[in-house]
């Protein structure tokens, strides 16, 4: 066989096996990669072979497949899990001036914070509610399907360096207070006050194959459905709509959006640029 032939078909085979391990982790665990582009997902899924002494795809499959704690470091190493406190400050903002009248009509707000990753984004709500006399009356579940990064969550221990960014997007929420005020610094990390956990459950849920588990007044997933393909998206929407209180508010990420999906109808924008979303019906 001629060098080009060869390489075409070690590519071939390469395709395929990323294409059947890419269908494995869709079915076993729910994560819908297949849409992803194929060169930055190729390196990824090889770094991962590599740090688990694997020498094909295949053989990570297997690996994937058989033991849930590979793939979470596989789940890492595709950096699902980027965050950042007051990540887009202008939907904080909007959440404050527009969510936060509605929630002090209520004598109990409770919070859904799906795919709430290492729980930057929990923090930035408990704080956000904290400064506006809500949290002592409102509980926040903030799920993942990761427990790697939950723990993480719980730990409330973020790196240092981080700090300025974070800070930077607080004021630009329109943050009230020095933003110090809620973290010691402990070495190189900043340690959130367990104060602003006080009224958090950090628990474990896929959004692809687990039920509702309670009514909630507000439910919060930034950045995580889009990653998922159409139909999965259209199954999450379904699961949102059956846990929101009739005039709840379903918030997303600045990328994602409830157009064209079956619950389109069913929601009235409170702040269309800022995916702020009220269901209706
Ligand atoms: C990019 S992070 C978004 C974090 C945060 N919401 C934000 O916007 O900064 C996506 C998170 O969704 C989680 N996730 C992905 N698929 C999930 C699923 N099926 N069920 C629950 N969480 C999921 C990932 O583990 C990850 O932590």
């Amino acid at each position: 066989m001629a060098i080009e032939e060869l390489a075409r078909a070690s590519d071939d085979l390469e395709r395929i096996e990323v294409q059947l391990l890419l269908e494995a982790i869709y079915q076993h665990y729910g994560f819908d990669f297949r849409g992803y582009a194929l060169g930055s997902l190729k390196r990824r899924l090889w770094r991962r072979a590599i740090g688990e002494k694997v020498e094909t795809l295949s053989a990570l499959q297997d690996r994937v497949l058989h033991d849930p704690a590979v793939m979470e470091r596989l789940l890492l190493d595709l950096s699902i899990n980027v965050t950042a406190m007051f990540r887009d400050p202008t939907f904080f903002r909007a959440f404050r001036e527009k969510v936060v009248p509605l929630l002090r009509t209520y004598p109990f707000v409770r919070i859904w914070n799906a795919g709430c990753s290492t729980g930057e984004e929990t923090y930035s709500l408990a704080i956000l509610l904290k400064e506006e006399g809500l949290y002592e009356r409102t509980r926040i579940y903030a799920t993942d399907i990761n427990d790697r990064v939950l723990e993480r969550a719980r730990a409330g221990r973020f790196p240092l360096e981080r700090m300025r960014d974070f800070t930077a997007n607080y004021l630009r929420a329109g943050g009230q207070e020095e933003f110090s005020a809620y973290y010691t610094v402990q070495g190189d990390e900043a340690r959130f006050t367990d104060e602003l956990c006080s009224q958090v459950v950090f628990a474990q849920h896929n959004l692809v194959s687990d039920a509702p588990f309670n009514e909630f007044n507000v439910i919060v997933c930034r950045n995580v459905m889009i990653y998922f393909g159409k139909t999965l998206q259209d199954r999450v929407h379904e699961l949102f709509y059956d846990s929101l209180d009739q005039l709840g508010i379903l918030a997303m990420g600045h990328k994602e959006s409830i157009r064209f999906t079956r619950y389109e109808d069913r929601y009235e924008p409170l702040d269309a640029q800022e995916k702020l979303y009220r269901k209706m019906y």
